[in-house]
């Protein structure tokens, strides 16, 4: 796995205050779904606690529809109220899950928190059956905690 050497590009990126906050994550999307042959899309959604509802801020790869999601729908919406990291090893078996095309078959959603708080999360989907290990789960929870500090 290329992470060490992308956490380094990836902080840099994150503290380049030359950039808005939004630039800066979409250009942290570009990086990992450029490097990870497995991400094939990668995006932010941020929480909405009084309408319940997460918005996605940015993402790399194919369009899709859901840039709302109302909390307790699908992984993602599933993960707005756990606070738990969603590790989806075969889509087709989740009940609970937005499809956003029919080529993705697993995911992967880790929280951000901030002062406690579940603020939103980091979506990759691929089209890899079972890619994602625990390595990719401590790399993305890295990778939400830099978000956080810099929010
Ligand atoms: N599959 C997600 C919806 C978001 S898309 O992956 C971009 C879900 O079930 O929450």
């Amino acid at each position: 796995m290329p992470f060490n050497k992308l956490q380094a590009q990836i902080q840099k990126t994150l503290l380049n205050t030359d950039e808005e906050v939004t630039q800066r994550l979409h250009q942290v999307c570009v990086l990992l779904k450029e490097t990870v042959s497995y991400y094939d899309w990668v995006g932010f959604y941020f929480a909405n606690h009084e309408s319940k509802t997460l918005h996605l801020k940015t993402y790399v790869g194919e369009e899709t529809n859901h840039t709302v999601i109302p909390f307790g729908k699908g992984i993602c919406g599933q993960v707005a109220v756990s606070n738990s990291n969603f590790v989806v090893p075969d889509v087709k078996a989740q009940d609970n899950y937005i499809a956003c095309s029919i080529s993705v078959k697993a995911e992967i959603v880790i929280p951000i928190i901030k002062n406690g708080k579940n603020i939103g999360q980091i979506d990759i989907d691929s089209k890899t059956a079972d890619p994602f290990s625990s390595e990719d789960e401590r790399f993305l929870e890295w990778i939400c905690e830099k978000v956080a500090s810099i929010l």
